[in-house]
């Protein structure tokens, strides 16, 4: 059993940490939580003691908790120590090195790794003196899972939302699994390819064409391979995500960009095609900024195809990775357009989900899917999108076996 000491800040995402108390439990560690005065006003120590069955710390100078375990032997019992929420004011006090109560002592004497999932309003995020603040915090090793992008308790939208907890139970997960258990995984010593996140495909220098793909999905696949120990490289179009733990990552623009890439980090034992790639590109993308011409006509964009990544690498050859995953996207007649994605592109398994609007699925948290292969259709429940990862990445050390 791994030990997580959490400590729970004060934000309205604070009700956030009950769920993730609940995960971490189902997933068999144990829970110890720290809440600070301000968290104690968004969620009760009650609560957490409850789904956490263990004591709940609050006071710096409580001499009973200094007789039973003080600040120091806190942090000593805990393999990992998380902040969720993790408020402006409290990464504030971390960089600082302030402590003046329990959390922030315990986060100062602690030599545990240490995650933080921050929550706070965008502007509060945006703010060059909490960039600054996460800037130190990171060159000092502490690891960093969000915040997402959405709308916010303050009826606003923008980078700022604390992290889902299945998300953080799987940053969680991976920071406690120990390299030693993932040498040991069952993808150990598997090199997997894994593309994420849009392209970009330029008009002229300024602008260019792409889609809302968040690279969430593709993420936290390339997350859960690693986790089970295979050696991952991670190709992504632009995206605010910050990088799965333990991989490693390039970084593309525009579809001919991720091809380039994806054939150099061949040869691959498996490769998970999880990015929504631009079908076209501009032909005539302009090298210096279009002007306008007054009274001229807007100019014309001329689209051209691009390359199919998935059906380049997937096709028949010497290079081709044991097992090819692709994604299909429809809105209508979901399994036999996705079954003709599979023969059409040569892939082993297509992941296919409905985006239909009424699904809420496209840029949602949760994703609900159908494997498809030569075996047939598989269908799962709707699962959060670290969930989905967790079961592919099970399905591929199965299928490279
Ligand atoms: N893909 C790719 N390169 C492209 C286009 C798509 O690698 N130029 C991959 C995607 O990463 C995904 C799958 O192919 O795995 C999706 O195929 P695509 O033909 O683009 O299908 P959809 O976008 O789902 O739908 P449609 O067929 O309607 O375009």
């Amino acid at each position: 059993m791994k030990r997580v000491l959490l400590i729970v800040s004060g934000g309205i995402a604070a009700f956030k940490a009950l769920e993730l108390i609940r995960l971490l439990r189902k997933a068999g560690h144990g829970v110890t939580c720290v809440l600070t005065d301000n968290g104690g006003q968004f969620v009760t120590p009650l609560s957490l003691q409850a789904l956490s069955e263990n004591k709940v710390y609050t006071a710096l100078f409580s001499l009973t908790d200094e007789s039973e375990m003080g600040h120091i032997q806190l942090s000593r019992a805990a393999d990992l120590v998380v902040v969720a929420p993790a408020t402006a004011n409290i990464l504030a006090k971390m960089a600082a090195g302030l402590a003046d109560d329990l959390a922030s002592t315990v986060l100062l004497a602690t030599d545990k790794p240490v995650l933080v999932a921050p929550a706070m309003n965008v502007r509060m995020w945006l703010h060059p003196a909490t960039q600054a603040n996460m800037a130190t915090l990171a060159a000092r090793g502490v690891r960093v899972i969000g915040p997402d992008e959405g709308a916010m308790a303050c009826n606003e939208f923008g980078p700022g939302r604390m992290s889902e907890p299945p998300a953080i139970a799987a940053a969680i997960e991976a920071l406690l699994t120990p390299p030693a258990e993932r040498l040991a995984g069952p993808l150990s010593g598997r090199h997997v390819i894994v593309t994420s996140g849009p392209t970009h495909e330029p008009i002229d220098p300024v602008r260019y064409i792409a889609n809302r793909s968040s690279g969430r999905q593709g993420h936290a696949i390339a997350g859960a391979l690693a986790a089970l120990g295979a050696r991952v490289t991670l190709i992504s179009g632009p995206v605010s995500m910050p990088d799965p733990a333990g991989v490693s990552v390039t970084r593309v623009e525009s579809a001919r960009e991720m091809l380039a890439a994806c054939q150099a980090a061949l040869p691959a034992d498996a490769a998970v095609f999880a990015a929504a790639v631009a079908d076209w590109r501009v032909a005539n993308a302009a090298e210096g900024k279009i002007k306008k011409q007054p009274g001229a006509a807007a100019p014309a964009l001329a689209l051209i195809p691009n390359p199919d990544i998935l059906a380049t690498i997937a096709a028949a050859g010497p290079n081709r990775p044991r097992l090819v995953v692709g994604f299909a996207a429809e809105t209508d007649d979901l399994l036999a357009n996705a079954q003709a994605k599979l023969v059409r592109k040569n892939a082993d398994f297509i992941v296919a989900n409905d985006v239909s609007p009424e699904t809420g699925i496209m840029g949602g948290a949760e994703n609900a899917v159908h494997l498809i292969s030569a075996a047939g259709v598989e269908t799962w429940p709707r699962l959060a999108k670290e969930a989905v990862a967790a079961r592919l990445a099970a399905r591929i050390a199965e299928g490279l076996t």
